[in-house]
């Protein structure tokens, strides 16, 4: 048998099972999806969102891209963050790092991953430079490694808050919070590390005031 094909075995077990233990399963999911949760995280294969936080299908609207980021010309984050606050009205949105990202570690190095990579770890060298002064102050390069995935996380919580789309359903709806968490490969461990609360003031830089 093909690795693929054993995909396709496991499918219809799957299925089987699920139409066993309720019968209507399959019909109900097809009728409506009504997620509470927007998860944004890495698309490491070792982080899937619904088996680590033990949901099932249709409770978590999700976007995976390589250490999970928040990139403001990203159309495909921002499409997918504009249909779940403001179509499916999400009340959390998770951005979901995790220790050990390699995305986090190759934008630590200076190796040419050529264009498209480089582009991408660009904006996360702009989260290094933008927390310098403490990174460079981490006693060894695995703490340092650490620091940098949880300040990632921060920041690509902060740049959900400059969209327009966080933004007006703050003011109109008092939703969604937007929370920071990290989660551990070694032991399986979600680390909360930052929060921001509907309706939490940013630079008024950022702030759009005729929403
Ligand atoms: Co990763």
């Amino acid at each position: 048998m093909k690795t693929y094909e054993r995909l396709l075995l496991e499918n219809k077990a799957w299925a089987k099972g699920k139409v066993d233990g309720d019968p209507e399963y399959f019909h109900r999911l097809s009728q409506l999806q009504t997620p509470e949760f927007l998860w944004i995280g890495c698309s490491d294969s070792r982080v899937p969102a619904n088996e680590i936080t033990n949901t099932q299908p249709g409770e978590i609207f999700v976007h995976r891209n390589v250490a999970n980021m928040v990139v403001h010309t990203d159309v495909n984050l921002l499409s997918v963050l504009d249909f779940a606050v403001s179509h499916l009205k999400v009340k959390h949105v998770i951005v979901c790092g995790h220790y050990g990202c390699g995305g986090i570690k190759a934008a630590m190095t200076n190796h040419d991953y050529k264009q498209v990579l480089n582009m991408w770890l660009r904006n996360i060298k702009d989260v290094y430079r933008l927390h310098r002064t403490e990174l460079d102050a981490c006693p060894d390069e695995e703490s340092k490694f650490d620091r940098l995935v949880e300040l990632n996380v921060k920041e690509q919580v902060m740049h959900l808050v400059k969209t327009s789309i966080i933004q007006r359903a703050w003011k109109n709806e008092q939703r969604p919070d937007i929370h920071g968490w990290v989660y551990g490969l070694k032991d399986g461990i979600i680390n909360p590390v930052f929060e921001m609360k509907a309706g939490t003031h940013i630079d008024p830089l950022y702030e759009y005031d005729d929403l």
